[in-house]
């Protein structure tokens, strides 16, 4: 398949696909057709068991500037509400294996959101954090306000959605936005680096844990431990349970199927 706004990439030996946005003239603008191409992409790979994580980028430069407000100028609020980007962006959600951003320069709007799409977050210093829709006489629109705020807390969710002020990589990091920030230069490595460590292990642990920790943004803790437990159980039938209990009892690396 090819793609017009990303390029994609797979490492075959590491299960690791990489997906680089790929809109430089427009600092990465998640136009409609950006953000389809991603969610056609993670879709197949959701399909593909040769992939165990992957990796999503903006480049070296530049993360994405949020949505392209060039495309977003010309509608009005039922062009808004006829918008095809929530189906998109709810594709993006429901992608079930790891996802890691590697961020450097802006991850602004839509671009913030994106990376609070990912399950993990790595962080160039140069990268600025921002929900700046204010200035546009807007508000988040892809999940900014309910997650930034599940994410970072209340003070500095509603400081940046209020004042579209940025947070530089080191802030974001102090308030759980990103969970490494590594030298420029290393950003995209660390994410692969990362990527191919969860890449292999058991995928349909990989999977549910991934899938129970989502959970417990949205649920109470009573629901959230139940969904554990089942996921707990199931995972007895695996054969890659009595694999990684067996390699341990006998001092070797594990060999994992995905089943
Ligand atoms: N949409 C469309 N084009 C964008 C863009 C965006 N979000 N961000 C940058 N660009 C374009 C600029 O128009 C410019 O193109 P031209 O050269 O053709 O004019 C090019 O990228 C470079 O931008 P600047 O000249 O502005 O570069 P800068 O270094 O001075 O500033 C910036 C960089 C701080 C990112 C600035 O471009 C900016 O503030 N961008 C907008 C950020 C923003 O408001 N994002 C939120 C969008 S709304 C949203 O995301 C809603 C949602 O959640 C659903």
């Amino acid at each position: 398949m090819t793609y017009q706004t990303i390029t994609t990439s797979t490492d075959t030996a590491a299960k690791v696909l990489t997906i680089t946005l790929n809109r430089p003239e427009a600092f990465n603008a998640l136009n409609t057709q950006l953000l389809s191409e991603v969610a056609d992409v993670l879709e197949q790979a959701d399909q593909d068991q040769g992939i165990g994580a992957v990796v999503i980028t903006g480049g070296p430069k530049v993360f994405a500037a949020g949505a392209d407000i060039k495309e977003m100028a010309s509608l009005d609020a039922v062009g808004v509400m006829n918008d095809a980007r929530p189906k998109h962006w709810r594709r993006i959600y429901q992608f079930s294996k790891p996802m890691i951003a590697a961020v450097n320069g802006y991850a602004l709007g839509g671009g913030c959101e994106l990376v609070m799409h990912c399950d993990i977050v790595i962080a160039g210093e140069s990268a600025l954090f921002g929900q700046p829709e204010i200035n546009l006489g807007i508000i988040p629109g892809a999940g900014g306000t309910q997650r930034l705020i599940r994410t970072v807390g209340k003070p500095l969710a509603t400081k940046m959605v209020l004042s579209g002020e940025m947070i530089d990589a080191n802030t974001a990091l102090r308030a759980n936005l990103v969970a490494e920030v590594v030298i420029p230069e290393r950003t995209i490595e660390r994410a692969h680096q990362l990527a191919t460590t969860i890449a292999s292990k058991p995928p349909i642990a990989v999977r549910l844990a991934k899938e129970a920790l989502l959970k417990s943004f949205e649920t109470d803790l009573e629901s959230g431990l139940n969904l554990e437990r089942k996921a707990f159980t199931l995972l007895a039938a695996t054969e890659d349970r009595k694999e990684g209990i067996a390699a341990f009892m006998e001092k070797r690396k594990p060999e994992f199927k995905g089943c």
